[in-house]
């Protein structure tokens, strides 16, 4: 959702600039642009398209400079052009400004700007903020931003540079995420801590509100009033390669292939034979979690699809009523929470807007938050009382898949967990049920030597327009999943469906030719999935099946079968849904997508 770069230091900014963005890319990647000051003034460069386009312009016009500013832009205010690229400049060229985020009241601001003689080139939110520096501009760069920000409404992480402070960068956040780090003789701010992790790995995590100023000497941060802060300065111990491609074609089949390392990471000193699991860093007590009465799991995209497996878990081995919120409709809909409500939200990156807002909304009301998050020190992971990581190591592609099958690994261990403070598990099934999970690495790898069997499906499907995905209870959960990663790489229409329900108006769709997958893992269901199948091979369509090892006679009902292994059903999500990741990604390749970059879409999507 907008990747922003500042840079002050001992090397050339443009360089450090491109690199931070290319680590940047996953948040968005309609245009891309840099403003470098050359110790006198800036000059900017930026165009639409992607980062390597802007970089083919730099080497053959290079912009020199060791001050400056980039970003990387998923559109939201105006179409995705030359002229919205950021960064966006005054008049006279003297401010340039880098934004992420979504400035609310910029018609009214325009407006006011223009009464007083501004003159506006984009149709972006973000142009009134190089504007309303100008406005405030009197020898203080870090007091016109101040002035500036207080007059805005929204969300931003901004990157700001003056020619007439030419050796600074001022930068700030309220909403949107935004890293300060330290070098020898240089410094740098970031969205994201990857885009500096090749420099330095000492690092701030800047709250709202708080304004940073690089200079040479280092990062100096102030309060909203101007007051200097004392922050703890993180060092991050992240293998920078993780972010890299590894030999694979795509960050995609690189993070699939991560997926059995990443589950057993994020069971590891958790899951453990004959002792209870072990959530170390969640303090809820005995008492608070047996005073619970209700449980929301609120989340967007792919961690919503992990939150409707963990309702089925929790409620099945905890027995508390859950209920699963698409984070963007949660806090509309004026939801009934107080102090026996406890809330989990779900976010690999721990930035999304919505998600951000609903557990802030919970906390107003008195929930306790628990967040599942893969990024160390992301906003939510700061702002809720209990945190579980998920140890994927960081996910690049835009469609998530490792981060996926460890947020559902947390659910099982938060499941089990509450099961085992609320006496609703025996030990010996939670025994079982541990044993299996610590197999799922293994099962996972062996899930991933299936990956011919898709491909080949794929090289015969990729063509058609619409894919339905069938399944019942867990199956109709995963079935979600793999119609939205279909959905996102390779643009085929799909939808998912309970299998029971298709009959009440989409089997209208079902023709001839159809493509069907239908997921008949769960053993309580199978039979009803069977008639399923039935009912849509009878009307034409082409199925693809999955059901656990020795389910045989599913040949006799579908085209072909893909087997997953016989463990506890509630844990065979995390196997079945690796196919399924294939399937998309093959599908992807096959129509020739950009698979880790698809069309519209962000990773992190932090406006509502
Ligand atoms: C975006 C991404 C999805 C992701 C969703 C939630 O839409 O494209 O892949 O599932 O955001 O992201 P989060 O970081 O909160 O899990």
């Amino acid at each position: 959702m907008c990747g922003i770069v500042g840079y002050v230091g001992k090397n050339q900014a443009q360089s450090v600039l491109i690199e931070g963005l290319s680590k940047l890319e996953y948040r968005g990647y309609d245009s891309a642009g840099v403003a470098i000051l050359d110790g006198e003034r800036i000059n900017v460069m930026k165009c639409k398209g992607r980062l390597a386009k802007l970089e083919e312009k730099l080497n053959k016009e290079p912009l020199e400079g060791r001050v400056g500013i980039g970003h990387t832009r998923w559109a939201t205010h105006g179409e995705p052009s030359d002229m919205n690229s950021h960064p966006h400049s005054n008049y006279e060229g003297t401010i340039s400004v880098v934004h992420n985020g979504i400035i609310e009241n910029y018609v009214h601001l325009r407006e006011w700007l223009v009464s007083k003689g501004y003159r506006f080139v984009s149709d972006t939110d973000t142009e009134v903020i190089p504007h309303l520096v100008d406005y405030y501009y009197d020898g203080d760069l870090l007091d016109a931003v101040m002035k500036a920000t207080a007059k805005l409404e929204g969300s931003y992480a901004i990157g700001v540079i003056c020619s007439k402070e030419p050796d600074k960068v001022v930068a700030v956040r309220k909403d949107s995420p935004l890293i300060a780090g330290v070098g020898d003789g240089e410094a740098f701010v970031a969205s994201d801590v990857p885009a500096i992790l090749n420099h330095t790995r000492d690092v701030y995590y800047l709250d709202d509100k708080e304004f940073v100023v690089l200079s040479k000497d280092g990062v100096e941060i102030y309060s909203a009033e101007g007051e200097k802060i004392e922050k703890k300065l993180n060092h991050v111990t992240w293998d920078a390669n993780a972010a890299e491609k590894d030999g694979f074609e795509h960050f995609m089949m690189k993070e699939i292939y991560e997926q059995p390392k990443a589950i057993r990471d994020t069971m590891i000193s958790r899951v453990m034979p004959n002792e209870p699991i072990k959530l170390d860093d969640i303090k809820i007590t005995k008492e608070q979690l047996e005073s619970i009465q209700k449980i929301y799991i609120v989340a967007c995209g792919t961690a919503y699809h992990a939150g409707i497996v963990g309702k089925y878990v929790i409620e099945r081995l905890a027995r508390i009523p859950v209920e699963v919120d698409i984070a963007s409709e949660f806090r509309y809909r004026n939801p009934i929470i107080d102090n026996k409500t406890l809330m989990i939200v779900i976010s690999q990156s721990g930035e999304t807007a919505d998600t951000l807002a609903a557990l802030r909304e919970a906390k107003v009301h008195g929930a306790r938050v628990i967040a599942i998050t893969n990024v160390v020190g992301s906003t939510v992971s700061r702002e809720a009382d209990d945190v579980l990581y998920t140890w994927a190591g960081p996910e690049i592609a835009v469609a998530s898949t490792k981060a996926y099958t460890t947020q559902l690994i947390t659910m099982y261990m938060l499941a089990l967990f509450f099961a085992q403070n609320r006496n609703t598990i025996t030990k010996e099934e939670a025994e079982s049920i541990k044993n299996d999970m610590l197999e799922l690495p293994e099962r996972a790898k062996k899930m991933l030597e299936q990956k011919e069997v898709l491909q080949k499906f794929a090289s015969k499907t990729y063509m058609y327009k619409d894919m339905f995905f069938l399944g019942r209870g867990l199956d109709y959960a995963v079935a979600m999943e793999g119609s939205l990663k279909l959905k996102e790489i390779s643009y085929i229409h799909s939808e998912a469906y309970a299998g029971g329900e298709l009959k009440h108006g989409t089997i209208a769709l079902i023709e001839d030719g159809t493509i069907v997958v239908a997921l008949a893992t769960q053993t309580d269901l199978y039979e009803k999935m069977i008639s399923n199948i039935r009912e849509v091979t009878t009307r034409g369509a082409k199925v693809l099946g999955f059901t656990v090892e020795g389910n045989t006679d599913m040949e006799k009902a579908v085209d072909s079968v893909l087997y997953v292994p016989k463990i506890n059903n509630i844990l065979l999500p995390v196997l079945t849904v690796i196919p399924l990741q294939l399937l998309a990604y093959y599908m992807s390749v096959q129509k020739g997508c950009d698979v880790d970059k698809p069309r519209n879409l962000a990773k992190s999507v932090t406006v509502e």
